[in-house]
């Protein structure tokens, strides 16, 4: 006998990129297709989503679409669900700039949180909400999706079985052409290319380079930055040009605890010549493993080739064909997925979760320190944040 456990969750911006594909219909709903998260001992955790918003009619037609309850799964009252005791959890994948007073306000109702990174825009408002929240004794979680990805896990398995041994170097290659607007669609959001709105390359994607070094290779303990903007105007969703405040490319350098360095390019004015839009190559003394979302490749020390430098001849080898795939060994599922499914155990098993709003304020803390290296040219310490 099975007991349900149904755990309602207010999820705001759930009409964007993020929430409605990976959010909604690629974690929560499909649980639900699942006949829920089954945790064990009995128990069935039911994911309710309540979808809020400001667009009445939109958040009807997702409603509609995927079978939810339009009387109770749907309000334009964030402050009306804020104080319904029945729900359990503010998710926020709204736009960066709308983020930080939601949360705080949800934190205020007494709500569980899971977000979207950046958790703010600055470091004080990111380590705000990770200190009202534990003033509150709310759980509170922040996407780490890269983490949960394939190939990221099969490069975490490289590195727990010791195939590196002293990791050298790691070298993240991030970014693909984002059209400007004009003669073919953007495929992301015009907010992004605009500093006034929250936009900005190293504040979107440095919180992830902090949390994937962190976790995989070492605390980021120094930061030097070239930031810069190559296409400085663009076209929106109404087909309105632009100008493009934010910066759209981050050279960025990173020693981290323990020796290694990384290095990281994020560009979304760069062409793919890659097998993935984010591949990371980590060199150690005993080996070197290029891992992308999906796919993951090895060479060991044994079988590592000899170049010999020589300009006046074809290569005579080809490079790439002498890698290893690292095979699954396993089923991977969606990271979104995994991920809420590790938050929804914490908050009703309180089974324990590390991803929180402090370690969100750490991704917060390098991006703001990555533009400052960027402004003032040098590099930064990181200094470590407690609460
Ligand atoms: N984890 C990841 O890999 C990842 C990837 C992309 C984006 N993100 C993050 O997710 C968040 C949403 O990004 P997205 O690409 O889904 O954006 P989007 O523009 O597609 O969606 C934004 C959502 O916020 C809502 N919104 C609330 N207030 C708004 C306002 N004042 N103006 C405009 N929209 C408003 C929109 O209606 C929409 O539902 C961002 O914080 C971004 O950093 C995370």
């Amino acid at each position: 006998m099975t007991t349900k456990r149904t755990v309602r969750i207010a999820m705001n911006g759930v009409t964007g990129r993020m929430g409605y594909r990976q959010h909604l219909v690629r974690s929560l709903l499909a649980i639900r297709e699942e006949g829920g998260l089954d945790v064990g001992d009995g128990t069935v955790i039911w994911p309710e989503p309540v979808l809020v918003g400001r667009r009445e009619h939109a958040l009807r037609a997702l409603a509609e679409r995927h079978g939810l309850d339009q009387a109770t799964a749907v309000s334009t009252d964030l402050d009306a669900v804020l104080g319904d005791d029945a729900v359990d959890i503010y998710f926020d994948s709204q736009i960066t700039l709308a983020r930080e007073e939601a949360i705080a306000k949800a934190i205020a109702a007494g709500k569980h949180i899971y977000t979207e990174k950046p958790t703010a825009t600055g470091l004080d408002g990111a380590l705000a909400l990770a200190r009202q929240a534990a003033d509150a004794g709310v759980k509170h979680g922040v996407v780490q999706d890269k983490l949960f990805l394939p190939g990221l896990l099969k490069l975490k398995r490289l590195l727990d079985g010791g195939f590196f041994g002293r990791v050298l170097s790691v070298r993240g290659e991030f970014g693909y052409w984002v059209f400007e607007g004009d003669w073919q669609e953007a495929q992301r959001p015009s907010w992004n290319y605009r500093s006034q709105d929250g936009g900005g390359i190293v504040v979107d994607m440095f919180p992830h380079w902090e949390y994937v070094l962190h976790e995989l290779f070492g605390r980021v303990e120094s930061v030097q930055a070239l930031v810069t903007t190559h296409i400085p105007r663009r076209w929106d969703e109404g087909g309105a040009p632009y100008d493009a405040t934010a910066d759209d490319a981050a050279y960025g350098i990173f020693e981290l605890a323990g020796g290694a360095i990384a290095q990281i390019n994020s560009s979304w004015a760069v062409r793919v010549n890659r097998d993935e839009l984010v591949e990371f190559q980590v060199d150690g003394t005993e080996g070197s493993a290029v891992a992308g979302l999906r796919n993951c490749r090895a060479q060991h020390r044994s079988a590592t080739p000899k170049p010999v430098w020589n300009p006046d001849l074809p290569a005579t080898e080809v490079f790439r064909d002498q890698w290893q795939e690292v095979p699954d060994n396993g089923v991977f599922d969606n990271g979104f997925k995994a991920q809420w499914e590790l938050f929804l155990r914490h908050v009703v098993l309180d089974e324990p979760y590390t991803w929180d709003l402090l370690a969100g304020a750490r991704g917060v803390q390098l991006a703001e320190l990555g533009l400052a290296s960027s402004a003032e040219g040098r590099r930064l310490p990181v200094p470590e944040l407690t609460l």
